[in-house]
């Protein structure tokens, strides 16, 4: 059921695009090739629970179906660990050998800043951006006190780049014919990924950190109100802790109220830290993805959200066990055990799922799902994209639908579809043999993310 609606992007025609666009290679939809990345595939474990990935669609349905919350979150921890350890080839995470927006929509590679990082070329891998989340962008600047990125593995970002789908012009075509047809609701949706695709989404503060600087921690709220936000700054004082030096070795939990930077997975730069807070994963392995968050905590070995966690041979003892994860391949499933208070009626008792870090701070975050927002992803040429927080399924007879193309769940590729894809505000570029640096912004699709820090740093 639809609690709040808010309409982040404007009605904008084809025959508007087709207007600006006459004459461009963009046009024609002509992909072009990523540069001097190499994705490398998911190595899951031996030991691992799940270890073949993909898992067989009608293995996690059915955990699905019987709320099988035990080892829907074994897979889950599968698939991260294949993800988090360090690839064989190049020695950094998997998951940060991956595509990212500049390789994937080639509407965006003449960008300057997606030029700059095409130019590096070889040494290339081991850059980045951090963007500003767009699922915050009805917040006042100052609030917006986290940067992301988002990594598309080669069967994800292949699909981007071989089918178009960076194209408004393929995507309005694609809407047109469909009209033409009359194709049912169901069918009106983009050539679906292949099932070994895989997304992420890494959260990260929105400037590096450094010794001394304080860090929020989440200790579970419940909404007490409707509309609240929670941003990371407006958590208690109580629970933050100051950051240490990443040479002292990280203990868990704390002694005090200080922690080492070495306890968070870590890039450095010339001038800090950029530390991992969260990270998203969505899998193709079910048709509707499957969805998982992972976040930072002093107690990772605490709670419901730490419960599965694979022993040291499969996840191995280092930074990547001091994060939390929930998972959910459902609006709706498995349900939540917590009172309702206010939103009585508002889908209470269905699956609660978010990153504290990044959709907490959303109007009504921390009563959201991902795939209750995630599932309204679509391109439609005269009308908009919701990106509120909604609770349940919406079914494909509501009229939010009508007239439109989904995007299989990718907000990514609606929001390119739009031209409403967020600025880069920050490329942090390393190569394998140098410290990392941080560029400063250097054109005009790039803006600061807020004058105001993360309370406390
Ligand atoms: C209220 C809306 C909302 C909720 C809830 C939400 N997301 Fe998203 N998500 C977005 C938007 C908008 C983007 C596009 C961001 C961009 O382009 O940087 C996105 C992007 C992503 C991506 C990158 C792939 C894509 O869609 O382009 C992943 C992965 C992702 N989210 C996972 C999750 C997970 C896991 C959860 C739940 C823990 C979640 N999201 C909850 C709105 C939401």
């Amino acid at each position: 059921m639809v609690i709040h609606r808010q309409m982040l992007i404007l009605t904008i025609g084809c025959i508007f695009f087709a207007a600006v666009w006459a004459g461009t290679a963009a046009e024609q939809c002509v992909s072009l090739e990523p540069t001097g990345v190499n994705p490398e595939p998911i190595e899951v474990p031996t030991g691992s629970a799940y270890p073949t990935f993909p898992t067989e669609e009608s293995i996690l349905l059915d955990l699905r179906n019987r709320q099988n919350t035990v080892e829907l979150r074994k897979h889950a921890w599968s698939v991260y660990a294949g993800i988090v350890r360090d690839s064989s080839r190049s020695g950094v995470p998997v998951w940060e050998t991956w595509y990212l927006k500049c390789d994937v929509f080639s509407n965006l590679a003449s960008d300057p800043s997606c030029q700059a990082l095409r130019a590096r070329k070889d040494e290339r891998r081991g850059a980045f951006f951090m963007e500003v989340p767009p699922e915050l962008s009805g917040l006042p600047a100052g609030q917006k006190t986290v940067a992301t990125t988002i990594f598309f593995n080669k069967e994800a970002g292949r699909h981007i780049l071989d089918r178009q789908l960076w194209c408004q012009k393929a995507l309005c075509d694609l809407n047109g014919n469909l009209d033409k047809l009359h194709a049912p609701q169901a069918e009106r949706m983009i050539p679906p990924f292949p099932r070994r695709s895989i997304v992420v989404k890494a959260i990260w503060p929105d400037d590096p950190v450094k010794p001394g600087d304080k860090i929020p921690v989440w200790n579970a709220l419940w909404p007490t109100t409707s509309g609240e936000t929670h941003v990371p700054n407006s958590w208690p004082d109580s629970d933050r802790l100051t950051l240490e030096n990443p040479s002292i070795p990280c203990q868990l939990p704390p002694s005090g109220n200080r922690v080492s930077i070495s306890c968070f997975y870590t890039i450095p730069t010339g001038n800090g830290y950029w530390i991992l807070l969260g990270l998203h994963i969505m899998t193709k392995e079910v048709s509707g993805w499957t969805w998982s968050t992972f976040w930072w905590h002093p107690r990772p070995d605490v709670g419901r959200y730490a419960a599965e966690r694979p022993d040291e041979q499969v996840i191995s003892k280092g930074c990547w066990r001091n994060y939390l994860m929930d998972t959910t391949l459902s609006t709706d499933t498995p349900y939540e055990p917590n009172p309702c208070n206010w939103w009585e009626g508002a889908g209470c008792g269905k699956k609660v799922m978010f990153n504290p870090y990044l959709e907490a701070g959303k109007k009504d975050g921390i009563i959201s799902n991902c795939v209750g927002c995630h599932q309204k992803a679509l391109f439609k040429p005269q009308g908009f994209a919701d990106q509120g927080v909604t609770r349940g399924k919406i079914p494909l007879e509501d009229s939010y639908f009508s007239g439109a193309v989904t995007t299989d769940y990718l907000w990514s590729v609606s929001e390119n579809a739009y031209g409403t894809l967020p600025a880069f505000p920050t490329m942090v570029l390393f190569s394998r043999n140098t410290a990392p640096q941080t560029s400063p912004p250097s054109n005009s699709r790039q803006r600061r993310l807020g004058g105001q820090k993360a309370a406390g740093r």
